[in-house]
């Protein structure tokens, strides 16, 4: 086990997902807890992590200096290797008193001597990319310690102190801009601290689910289902851990792929006699969203919504103590502003961002620290079937968004035929794998066409298909002209009220990847 010091950095949980692809289990602990946890855990190796804060400001946290005496291992990275070196007795100094600024972004840094950290990885005299982002910098080391790799900005950009098993990087291996990054820290947690590397999914599935009893007890907890995979494993794996205390709601709002609503009611009723209660509220929805035009109206509209349908059905079952999410971890950074400003609200993408407060009930959310790939990794370990599990990610407010302008029953019956043909080919193609999301968007636009010999005034269909890791940026995926020439023409023959298809070559940004 590795106990992983949070001093508030932004990309913490990157530590701890690059120790668990290492496949060791580690647990982050505030600084505050930092004692308490590791006299707990009693970890075979500690990493201290970066900080917004810096070591020579008043105030800036620090490691418990116990840690530092307990003969483990310790890595520190940016700020952990500054309070490492300061509470060890080096020396810290802003950067503006040093004369020179700090480092940001992408940096090289060359390894002036061999250490355990870059066995099989780094050798001597090499130059390797990494990432920094830091103002402050080591201006002495600390008794013990010895430089083995430099950059331009920083002299210190790794020390080592081989006997006590203590290093420190004043990059981030954490981020994937530090290419061999993963592997340092592979390195850490294997050699240096000699943990084994068998931890697994399996272990994560067995761990929340003591997690989820003890946190639950004998209480009721009721998860809304959107139709997604998050939910869908969270709620899985909360019947794991509870079985019939949980109560599954779907809000089933009418703008569902092709025969999405069915699939979520067949996998908890028929897979895994889940209790579920399947609301049909589409004439409720489609009546609200009547000549609604503006798509962050549409977007509240639709999420106050969900909440007034979950919270009666709620309210029906009664006496239920916590409310499931599936939350992952990139929902829990975005909805923390670092920036120390308003941050400017491009889409209000919170679906049901409100429900916790006006439920007035406490959260179950067993994936906080899990990334969407971990997440369809541990729904498929739970058993759900492959083409739940991998499916593309889709917006809380589903082809509403997907249809600009007033939307109506027909044109989201127009909507997902033109949607499932184009994903029924991409995967005949066996390209859904390689695409983030791929979806038919109907513009509020008609154009004239010819079938046989008549006129034709029908609707546009645009296809957007883009590659990403992570939604934030995104490229086109470039189909040949073949692929989308079929498309179109299956579109065009198979679908009435559509006549016309144009892709969508935008990137992410200046696009966003939906349409609204
Ligand atoms: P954009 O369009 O902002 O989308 O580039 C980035 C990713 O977020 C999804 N998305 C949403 N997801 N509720 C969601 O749950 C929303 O309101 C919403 N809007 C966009 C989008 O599908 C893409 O994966």
């Amino acid at each position: 086990t590795i106990l992983i010091v949070d001093f508030g950095s932004q990309v913490t949980q990157l530590i701890a997902r690059r120790v668990r692809e290492a496949g060791v289990y580690s647990e982050i602990a505030p600084f505050t807890m930092a004692e308490e946890a590791f006299k707990r855990m009693k970890p075979a190796g500690i990493i201290l992590s970066g900080s917004p804060a810096g070591v020579p400001e008043d105030g800036s946290p620090r490691a418990p200096q116990m840690l530092f005496e307990a003969g483990v291992p310790i890595l520190g990275i940016c700020y952990g290797q500054q309070v490492m070196s300061h509470q060890l007795g080096g020396e810290v100094r802003p950067g503006h008193e040093t004369g020179e600024g700090g480092e940001f972004g992408r940096a090289f840094l060359t390894v002036t001597k061999r250490c355990a950290l870059f066995d099989g990885l780094w050798e001597e005299g090499e130059r390797h990319q990494v990432w920094m982002s830091h103002g402050d910098k080591v201006t002495k080391f600390a008794p013990g310690f010895e430089i083995v790799a430099i950059s331009d900005g920083a002299p210190f950009a790794v020390i080592a102190d081989e006997e006590r098993r203590f290093y420190g990087t004043q990059f981030h291996p954490e981020v994937v801009h530090t290419p061999d990054g993963g592997k340092l820290i592979a390195n850490f947690v294997r050699h240096v601290c000699g943990c084994a590397g068998d931890w697994t999914m399996a272990q994560f599935r067995e761990t929340k689910i003591a997690e989820i009893r003890e946190q639950v007890g004998d209480a009721k907890v009721i998860c809304g289902l959107s139709g997604g995979v998050d939910s869908a494993v969270a709620a899985v794996l909360i019947h794991e851990a509870i079985g019939d205390q949980l109560t599954c709601v779907f809000v089933d709002h009418g703008l569902m792929r092709m025969g999405e609503a069915d699939q979520v009611v067949s996998l908890f009723r028929g897979h895994y006699n889940i209790p579920l209660v399947h609301v049909d509220a589409t004439t409720l929805f489609m009546k609200g969203l009547e000549g609604v035009t503006d798509p962050e109206a549409k977007r509240k509209f639709i999420g106050k919504t969900f909440i007034d349908v979950f919270e009666d059905e709620a309210n029906k079952i009664g006496g239920a103590d916590f409310l499931a999410q599936g939350t992952l971890y990139p929902d829990v950074i975005e909805s923390v502003s670092f920036t120390g400003g308003p941050s400017v609200t491009i889409k209000s993408h919170h679906n049901v961002g409100g429900l916790p407060e006006r439920m007035n009930m406490d959260l179950v959310e067993p994936l906080r620290e899990l990334f969407k790939d971990e997440v369809r990794e541990l729904g498929r370990e739970l058993g759900l079937p492959d083409i739940f599990v991998g499916r593309h990610p889709f917006p809380g407010p589903g082809l509403a968004i997907r249809i600009p302008g007033a939307v109506d029953r027909d044109k989201a019956d127009i909507l997902r035929k033109a949607d499932a043909i184009y994903l029924e080919e991409i995967r005949n193609a066996g390209l859904y794998d390689a695409i983030w999301q791929a979806f038919a968007v109907l513009l509020p636009v008609k154009t004239v066409g010819v079938m046989g010999d008549y006129r034709t005034y029908d609707y546009v269909c645009a296809l957007r298909a883009v590659t990403s890791t992570d939604g934030m940026t995104a490229d086109v995926y470039p189909f040949d002209g073949k692929f989308l020439a079929q498309c179109a023409t299956r579109i065009v023959n198979e679908v009435k009220g559509i006549n016309r298809v144009v892709y969508d070559y935008t990137s992410k940004p200046p696009g966003t990847i939906e349409w609204e």
